[in-house]
């Protein structure tokens, strides 16, 4: 990304606001931690590593003009900010994970001023936009041996650099494979309701000169019979300790088609991802939206009025269904039970 997804401004956060893509790039500034709630709720800010960054940037904001003079009166003010940012979104567990880290770091640092503890919370929520930068490349290079020259991916949804610090996850696979010289196209899914497929992901790839085609999601079945695809690749929004992996709506389909079709179905993404605390998806707490985002989604009402709605942002693909777990220190295979312990523990 030229311009950054998300960053820290002199006391505020600036980022790219996604909710106007692809028909404006505008960035915009929060000035409180209101406004980064609002910008995770709302998706201006989004994508699991993203809004891992905004959590960690956020809590930052919220305690960056605090006026308490002693610790502890620091770290309940801290803890207030990071249960309400906690309230944003429940199922990207990044957001939870930079929480704590933030929280860990001011933990650990009693013996500091309260003008230098806050420096010290901002160097860490940088240090986690750095972190994610790296990973985004790695899992880039991981990601290279599983695609071929020639070869047709499809994705879902929008895991590129706008859903992080910069590269992306699904989409780091395709961009570090089109650098490498591969001759790869990719298939990209609309990602009803909100479009993130439509939007997001067919803009990033075709600003990296990337061969891109948008389908609606309901073709997808259609291309893979048709032999289009020889693989598919998406992100996560959370990983159990089994492998079973929460990502947009949508994404438990693809999964199930490519198994018909028998083409193999990975998912990239970094550690932070990982939620090794939970055995099985069961677990996975799934966002729900509202109705107007599929009843009015972009201004224009496509259903009548009172209708129910049922929109769940998220599913979950059991872990039988994905062939290999890419993530920034290697590739992860089953039994995930196992391999993903062995890859947080190397
Ligand atoms: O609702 P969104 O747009 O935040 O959902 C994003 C996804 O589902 C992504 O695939 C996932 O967060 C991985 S982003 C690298």
């Amino acid at each position: 990304m030229a311009i950054p997804t998300i960053e820290w401004a002199d006391g505020r956060i600036r980022l790219i606001d996604q909710t106007l893509l692809p028909n404006e790039f505008k960035q915009i500034y929060c000035d409180n931690v209101e406004s980064v709630w609002e910008a995770i709720k709302s998706l201006r800010v989004r994508g699991a590593p993203a809004i891992g960054i905004a959590a960690a940037l956020g809590a930052v904001l919220g305690i960056w003009k605090s006026e308490a003079t002693n610790y502890d009166d620091f770290v309940s003010e801290l803890k207030r900010v990071a249960d309400y940012l906690a309230t944003s979104r429940p199922t990207a567990v990044n957001l939870f994970w930079a929480l704590e880290r933030i929280k860990q770091t001011a933990a650990k640092q009693k013996h500091l001023e309260i003008s230098e503890l806050k420096k010290t919370l901002l160097d860490e929520a940088l240090q986690i936009v750095e972190e994610d930068k790296s990973m985004c490349r790695a899992i880039g290079q991981h990601g290279l041996e599983l695609v071929h020259n020639g070869d047709t991916i499809l994705t879902h949804c929008n895991a590129g650099g706008l859903a992080t610090s910069d590269y992306g996850t699904a989409l780091a696979v395709m961009f570090a494979a089109h650098e490498a010289g591969k001759n790869i196209s990719v298939y990209a899914d609309e990602t009803r309701p909100l479009l993130q497929g439509a939007r997001l992901t067919t803009w990033e790839l075709m600003q990296a000169g990337i061969d891109v085609t948008l389908i609606c999601d309901n073709m997808a079945a259609q291309v893979m019979k048709e032999g289009k695809i020889q693989s598919i690749v998406v992100g996560a929004d959370r990983i159990a300790a089994n492998g079973d992996t929460a990502n947009k709506i949508g994404t438990y389909g693809v999964a199930v088609l490519a198994k018909e079709h028998e083409i193999p179905f990975y998912v990239a993404a970094p550690t932070s991802t990982l939620d090794l605390s939970l055995e099985t998806g069961d677990g996975i707490p799934i966002e729900q939206r509202a109705a107007e985002e599929v009843t009015e989604g972009f201004g224009k009402r496509i259903a009548p009025q009172g209708v129910k709605v049922y929109s769940p942002a998220f599913d979950v693909t059991p872990a039988r269904l994905i062939t290999a777990i890419i993530t920034e220190k290697g590739i992860a295979r089953p039994p995930y039970e196992i391999r993903l312990k062995e890859l947080v523990a190397s």
